[in-house]
């Protein structure tokens, strides 16, 4: 356990990600927010922007030109503008854990074909991918980290344990991805616009999306052999939700497993992970995950069924973009970053009904 308060700044704190990372740590009982930065709400109290914070901070936003030095700084700023000010952000800062896109790469020719420019090589050595149930010890002795992600955590999450297992090599992995508005962020645009989103189930983005790159990186590295970005065909749809994401991935192996071999995969891999459970009833209405139960939390459920039949495995995965698959996913990075125990300030349970 480490011993004194770290000071943490929160840049970029009024967009949904960083309300997110405030929600989360004011009640942390290790660390304590000393600034929070938006360039268009200086001067306004936080809780003017988040008001589901009144009455927990009395901080007001200021310029990321005010900071001051700090022990971690979050960043949930778009991609490209904390790569931008890395260079400032690390000489005020111990750590730094950024949302973006920025650093979640090593590869460059993924980061080529994906993101149309190279890897900062002196700076992503330094950073190390911000999903935890892979990356832990990793974790443990990095200074920053690259927050992984939404759907990318999701789909990682739900097929980590057939990647591990080395049924995921040369075999197609079909994802379907559906997500909720706020994974859009807070600016509003005409897509997001409520008469134009709302009631909406809309393909936005059926080949080509980003996180495929991250999905092939960071299975490979877990994987016995290199799964390509070829072979992930990666399909994202927007469904009428503010929050969550369920992922169904079809993996067509040429070894198909058998179910208790499934099971056993599933359990051997999730035993003992704090936020990640196996979701796979017999009965009931939430037999397979359910982005529903998931609200405000920092768990991933993940799922399978096996057709026989055609030796197609489906795998099922749910988390909330914003908890899991950004701010909480972040923040238990960083409980294991400084050694503290890693669910703290993330037990909430979720909602039923
Ligand atoms: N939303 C999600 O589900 C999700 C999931 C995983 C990762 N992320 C990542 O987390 C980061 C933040 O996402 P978000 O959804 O919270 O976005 P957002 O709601 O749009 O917030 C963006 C924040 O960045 C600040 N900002 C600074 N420079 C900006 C610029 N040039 N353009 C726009 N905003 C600027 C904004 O406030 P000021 O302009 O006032 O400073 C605001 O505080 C992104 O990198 C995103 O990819 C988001």
């Amino acid at each position: 356990m480490a011993e004194k308060e770290v000071r943490v700044a929160v840049v970029g704190g009024s967009g949904y990600a960083g309300g997110e990372i405030l929600r989360l740590l004011l009640p942390h009982p290790e660390v304590r927010i000393t600034q929070v930065t938006s360039e268009s709400n200086r001067g306004k109290y936080v809780h003017q922007i988040h008001p589901n914070l009144r009455g927990q901070t009395g901080l007001r936003f200021c310029s990321a030109e005010d900071l001051r030095e700090c022990d971690v700084l979050f960043s949930a700023l778009p991609h490209g503008t904390f790569a931008e000010r890395v260079a400032d952000f690390s000489s005020m800062s111990t750590h730094l854990i950024d949302l973006s896109s920025d650093f979640r790469l090593k590869r460059d020719d993924l980061m080529q074909k994906f993101y149309n420019r190279s890897v900062r090589t002196a700076w992503a050595e330094h950073f190390t991918y911000g999903v935890s149930e892979l990356y832990r010890t990793d974790i443990r002795n990095t200074r920053h980290i690259a927050g992984a992600g939404c759907l990318a955590t999701a789909s990682i999450l739900g097929l980590y344990p057939l990647a591990r297992a080395g049924y995921l090599s040369n075999t197609p992995i079909v994802i379907e991805a559906k997500v909720g508005s706020s994974a859009a962020g807070a600016s509003p645009n005409l897509s997001t616009h409520h008469p134009e989103r709302s009631g909406a189930m809309r393909s936005f983005q059926p080949t080509g999306h980003r996180h495929t790159a991250e999905i092939a990186e960071h299975l490979s590295a877990v994987s016995p052999h290199d799964i390509c970005t070829t072979d992930i065909h990666f399909s994202a749809t927007a469904v009428e939700r503010i929050r969550g994401i369920l992922i169904t991935a079809h993996c067509f192996t040429e070894n198909c497993p058998e179910k208790q071999d499934l099971w056993k995969m599933y359990r051997q891999t999730y035993a003992g992970e704090p936020f990640v459970r196996i979701v796979k009833e017999r009965t009931g209405i939430y037999r397979y995950p359910d982005p529903k139960l998931l609200d405000g939390t920092n768990f991933c459920e993940v799922g399978f069924e096996l057709d026989a039949e055609t030796g197609r495995v489906v795998v099922m995965s749910a988390l909330d973009n914003l908890v899991k698959g950004a701010a909480g996913g972040a923040v238990q990075a960083m409980n294991v970053l400084l050694d503290y125990e890693e669910t703290t300030g993330l037990e909430f349970a979720g909602l039923h009904p």
